[in-house]
Formats: structure tokens, C-alpha cells, sequence
């Protein structure tokens, strides 16, 4: 059973010319990492309710931002609002759709996607208390959540967050 230290070199070589034909072989396809864009993997229904979630999405963030700027308490609450509730998992889908999103969806995503609302639902809180430290606060931490999951399960969509760091630098 003993190997000598040659033939286990030729072995591991052997192997890792094995894996790196493998790597070039699938380098163009999606490889399955937690870092996978999930818009390819969904059907086109759910797509497209993601696409019109996020549209709407963004929509609310500028509006959070005027609000924001303006001191304007109760449009930041409304608008944080409306994110916290839109939901996608919350939303009205089929029991197929659920099946549909579970298969496409990593945990890691689905993590996000609750932080996410997450974050969304206490902006509004602060809003409510007419806390603007809290909502400067939960308003960064929204755009992070942003940022991160486009920059780890959207490259397709946003390329350029390919080969980013994760956490922005600033210049
Ligand atoms: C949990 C993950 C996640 C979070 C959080 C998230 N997004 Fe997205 N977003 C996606 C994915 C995935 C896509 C690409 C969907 C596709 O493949 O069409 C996307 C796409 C988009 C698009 C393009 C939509 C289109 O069809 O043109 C916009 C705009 C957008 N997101 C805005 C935002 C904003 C603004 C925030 C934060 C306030 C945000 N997203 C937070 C996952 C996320």
C-alpha cells in the first residue's frame, strides 16, 4: 500500500492537470458557487416579478433619499415601508412559484433578501420615531444590502460589480 513520494507526485500532477482541463472546460459556464447569478435559474414568471420588485425597489430608495435630505420623516417611513412589505417570499406567490424560487435560490440569497426587509422595516421605525441618526443609519446599511447582493448574485446583470472588492473602498 505504500506509494512512493514520485508516484504520489505523478498521481497529484496527474490530477491536477485532470481538474485544470475541468476548469477550462467549464470556466464559461456558470460554475455552482454561492456567488452564481440567480436571474438565469429563475423561471420567467418569477423573473419577472424580481425585475418589477426591484424596479419598484429602487424607486422607493430616491424617494427614501429626497426624504432623507428633506427631513421629510413620514415619505422615508412610507417608502421604507412599501420595501419592508414588498417581500418577494411574501408576496402573493403560487405554491409552484415557492417551489420554483426554493430550487433557484441559495440560502445565502434568501439571507439577504431578509436582512434586506429586514432593514427596510426598521428605517421606517426610525422614521416613525423621527430619528434621523437611525435613519442615516439604516438607510447605509440598505444600500449596502444593495450592493451586496447585486455584487454576489447579480454580476449578470451588473457586470461591473465582477471582480470587486466587497466592501467599498472610498477614494
Ligand atoms: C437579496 C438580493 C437583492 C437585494 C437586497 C437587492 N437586489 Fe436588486 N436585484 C437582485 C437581482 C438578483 C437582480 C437581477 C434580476 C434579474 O436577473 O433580472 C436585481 C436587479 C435590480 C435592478 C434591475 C432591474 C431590472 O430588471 O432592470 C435594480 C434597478 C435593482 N436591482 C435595484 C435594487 C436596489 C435599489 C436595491 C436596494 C435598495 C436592491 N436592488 C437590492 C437582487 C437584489
Amino acid at each position: 500500500m505504500k506509494t512512493t513520494n514520485i508516484k504520489r507526485l505523478a498521481a497529484c500532477s496527474a490530477a491536477a492537470a485532470v481538474g485544470a482541463a475541468f476548469f477550462m472546460a467549464t470556466a464559461t459556464q456558470p460554475v455552482h458557487a454561492a456567488a452564481e447569478p440567480i436571474g438565469p435559474k429563475l423561471t420567467p414568471r418569477l423573473k419577472q416579478m424580481l425585475s418589477e420588485e426591484m424596479l419598484s425597489v429602487k424607486q422607493s430608495a430616491k424617494m427614501i433619499l429626497d426624504g432623507l435630505l428633506a427631513g421629510d420623516h413620514s415619505m422615508v417611513a412610507t417608502q421604507a415601508q412599501q420595501i419592508h412589505d414588498s417581500f418577494i417570499l411574501e408576496r402573493s406567490l403560487t405554491e409552484q412559484d415557492k417551489k420554483d424560487l426554493m430550487k433557484a435560490a441559495s440560502p445565502e440569497f434568501l439571507k439577504l433578501d431578509g436582512e434586506f426587509h429586514q432593514t427596510a422595516g426598521k428605517l421606517a421605525q426610525a422614521a416613525q420615531h423621527k430619528d434621523y441618526e437611525l435613519q442615516r443609519f439604516y438607510y447605509s446599511r440598505l444600500v449596502e444590502s444593495c450592493q451586496s447582493c447585486h455584487s454576489q448574485h447579480a454580476t449578470d446583470r451588473f457586470p461591473t460589480f465582477s471582480g470587486a472588492q466587497p466592501e467599498g473602498h472610498t477614494h
